[in-house]
């Protein structure tokens, strides 16, 4: 895998612009922003849209469940109303969309598999064919990563030249196993949870490390001094300018 770029955008600039939506991911860029992560969820019509909760409510002004709801139904939502009235008009994107933007802008990008139970080799089988189709090799390589080992065993399958990362919580104990058998390139942790001595264990085995999602620069210093390659920030712009790397 190509070295991942030290901070990438989580969700894009959420603090600036409503998350996971395409003026995030325009202002992450115009803050400086070199990738950026998203997280990618079927409709309940296998269609992949760009969405971080089961529930609708908190970012959009529709009700229910993601998974529950047609992809026209979803198209139809306000994603951006919620966070002021500036964004109104802003939906919810495609996968399609998202990956022409990203093209158009020069950023390269993380693709969070969000998968429901169940449906977890359905989404990477869906989602994978449909990036590999936007985005061609004239653009970073990506990272797909993924919470469920489903789906990331299924990403292995269907675009095993793509990177993938392990998402975890705390460090799972099996994880040298894991990191062999999903041939990983990295693993992505709560960084709140992540010891000096796991970051040089995952380091010294091999795998790059990312940590999520650091807002303090006085920790993204230590973790960085820890060892670990990247971080998912909710302040892309200010963490890029303070920690010298614009
Ligand atoms: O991929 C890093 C981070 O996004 C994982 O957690 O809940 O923000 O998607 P979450
Ligand atoms: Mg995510």
């Amino acid at each position: 895998m190509e070295r991942l770029p030290r901070i990438i955008a989580h969700r894009g600039s959420p603090r600036t612009a409503p998350e996971n939506t395409l003026a995030s991911f325009r202002q992450a860029a115009a803050e400086g922003a070199k990738w950026v992560e998203f997280d990618a969820a079927l409709t309940a019509d296998h269609r992949v849209v760009v969405f971080h909760d089961d529930g609708l409510d908190r970012t959009s002004d529709g009700v229910g469940l993601l998974a529950e709801t047609s992809f026209d139904a979803l198209m139809a939502l306000d994603a951006g109303g919620w966070y002021g009235p500036a964004f109104r008009g802003e939906t919810i994107p495609t996968l399609e969309e998202t990956l022409e933007l990203f093209a158009a802008l020069g950023l390269g990008f993380n693709m969070e598999l969000k998968a429901d139970q169940g449906r977890e080799v359905e989404l990477a089988s869906i989602a994978l064919p449909i990036a590999l189709d936007c985005w061609s090799k004239v653009h970073p390589t990506p990272l797909i990563s993924s919470f469920s080992r489903k789906a990331v065993a299924a990403a292995k399958e269907v675009a095993p030249q793509w990177p993938r990362g392990l998402l975890f919580d705390r460090l799972p104990e099996d994880w040298t196993d894991v990191g062999k058998t999903l041939e990983l390139a990295s693993l992505n942790g709560n960084h709140m949870h992540l010891s000096r001595e796991q970051v040089m264990e995952v380091r010294g085995a091999g795998y790059a490390l990312a940590a999520y999602t650091v807002n303090e620069p006085a920790r993204a210093e230590m973790l960085f001094s820890w060892g670990v390659d990247a971080l998912f920030t909710d302040i892309p712009g200010d963490m890029l300018k303070i920690l010298g790397f614009l």
